[in-house]
C-alpha cells in the first residue's frame, strides 16, 4: 500500500479551479518530485498534503488514515519551502530547536539531535550564529536540518533552491538527496527544473494543466514519453506523423522509416532529438533519409545547431562539430532508427 494517496482531488480557489480529479501516490522511502511550469498547480498540491489548505473533494491518505480533514500541526511533516525563512533574531542553535521545543523534547536530548543535524548538514561549529551572519546556501541547509529534526513523517519541498546560484544548487541537490537516502524519509519535490528533478527522484510526476500527464522514473520518462508535452519537457524538438501501410510507417511526406520501437497502432506522433539527427550531403545513400535545406545556422557553443526545412516540417539538428554546411545547402538527414520515438497514436 502507498503511504500517501492523493484520491480523486479537486481544489483552487474561490471559483478557480486549478486540480480536478487529481490523483498521486508515493511509495514509503521514495524521493517523488511534481514537475511542471510555473502555475501549473505544484504549490497547490503541496499545500493540501502539508494541511494549509483542504480540497474541495476528494480524499489524502497518509499511512491507511484519512488525513483530508487533519490540522497541519497534527501531521508530522518537514517542510522546506522557498519562502518559509528561518527565525531572523534566533541562533541557528534555537532555530533548528525550535520544533523539538513545540514538541517539548526533554533538553539533553534536544541537544544531542540537534548536533546530529546540524553535523548531517555540515553546520556543526555554526550553533551561535546568526542567519544575516550565513550564506544562502548555509541558511538553506539550517533550513534542511529545522525540518529534518523533528523526523518526520514525510518531507515536502517547495523550489527549495530557487534562490541559490546555479553552482550550488547543483551541490545542495546532491546534498538533499544524500540525506534522504541516510535517513530513509519519503520526500516530494516540487520544482520547475527537469534536469534538477531527474538528477534526485526515485520517480517524477510531470504535471500539466492541473494533473499529472506522466509518473514515471527519471530514466523512464527521458526514454519513453507517453505524449507530445512530456516529449518537450525531456528535450524532443522535432515532431512528425507516421502511418503505418502495410508492413512499414510512412511519413506524410511518403518516405518509409524503421522504428526500433514500433507500437501497436496506425498513425502516430513520433518525435527524435536534436541531437540524434545526423546531416549527411545530399544524395547520399542509406537508411531513414529524408532530404532537407538548411535555414540557420546557429554557434551554441559546445555544439552546432541546423535548422533544416524538410518535406515534413522544420527539423532542429544539433551536431558536435561544425559540419561545412552554410544556409541553403541540400543536405539528408538520416532520423537514426533506434532513436525515434513513438507517442500517443492518434485518429
Ligand atoms: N492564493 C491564491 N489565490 C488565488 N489563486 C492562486 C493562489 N495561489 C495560486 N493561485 C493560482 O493557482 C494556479 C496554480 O498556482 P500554484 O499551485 O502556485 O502553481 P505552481 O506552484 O505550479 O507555480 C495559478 O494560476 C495561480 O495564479
Ligand atoms: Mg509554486
Amino acid at each position: 500500500m502507498a503511504l500517501l494517496e492523493l484520491e480523486h482531488i479537486t481544489a483552487g480557489y474561490d471559483k478557480n479551479i486549478i486540480l480536478r480529479d487529481f490523483n498521486l501516490q508515493v511509495e514509503r522511502g521514495q524521493f517523488v518530485s511534481l514537475l511542471g511550469s510555473s502555475g501549473c498547480g505544484k504549490t497547490t498540491t503541496l499545500r493540501l498534503i502539508a494541511g494549509f489548505s483542504e480540497p474541495n473533494e476528494g480524499r489524502i491518505v497518509f499511512d491507511g488514515k484519512d488525513i483530508t480533514h487533519v490540522p497541519l500541526h497534527k501531521r508530522n511533516f518537514g517542510f522546506v519551502f522557498q519562502s518559509y525563512a528561518l527565525f531572523p533574531h534566533m541562533t541557528v542553535f534555537d532555530n533548528v530547536a525550535f520544533g523539538l521545543k513545540m514538541r517539548k523534547v526533554p533538553k539533553e536530548e534536544m541537544k544531542r539531535r540537534v548536533a546530529e543535524m546540524l553535523a548531517l548538514v555540515d553546520l556543526t561549529g555554526f550553533e551561535d550564529r546568526y542567519p544575516r551572519e550565513m550564506s544562502g546556501g548555509q541558511r538553506q541547509r539550517v533550513a534542511l536540518a529545522r525540518a529534518m529534526v523533528i523526523r518526520p513523517d514525510l518531507m515536502l519541498f517547495d523550489e527549495p533552491l530557487s534562490n541559490l546560484d546555479a553552482k550550488l544548487r547543483v551541490k545542495m541537490r546532491v546534498e538533499i538527496r544524500r540525506i534522504q537516502q541516510e535517513l530513509g524519509f519519503t520526500a516530494i519535490y516540487v520544482t520547475h527544473d527537469q534536469e534538477e528533478c531527474f538528477a534526485i527522484s526515485d520517480q517524477v510526476a510531470i504535471m500539466n494543466g492541473g494533473v499529472i500527464e506522466q509518473m514515471d522514473s527519471p530514466a523512464h520518462i527521458f526514454n519513453s514519453p507517453k505524449t507530445e508535452f512530456i516529449a518537450h519537457f525531456v528535450g524532443f524538438e522535432n515532431f512528425f506523423d507516421l502511418n503505418r501501410r502495410g508492413n512499414v510507417l510512412v511519413t506524410d511526406s511518403g518516405l518509409a522509416l524503421r522504428v526500433a520501437r514500433d507500437l501497436p497502432g496506425d498513425r502516430f506522433r513520433a518525435c527524435i532529438r536534436p541531437e540524434d539527427v545526423i546531416l549527411y550531403p545530399e544524395g547520399t545513400e542509406g537508411e531513414n533519409r529524408l532530404p532537407g535545406e538548411v535555414l540557420v545556422t546557429t554557434f551554441l557553443g559546445r555544439n552546432i545547431q541546423y535548422n533544416v526545412r524538410t518535406a515534413i516540417g522544420e527539423f532542429v539538428i544539433k551536431a558536435e562539430q561544425e559540419q561545412g554546411y552554410s544556409v541553403g545547402s541540400r543536405v539528408s538527414l538520416e532520423l537514426t532508427a533506434n532513436k525515434i520515438i513513438l507517442i500517443q497514436p492518434h485518429e
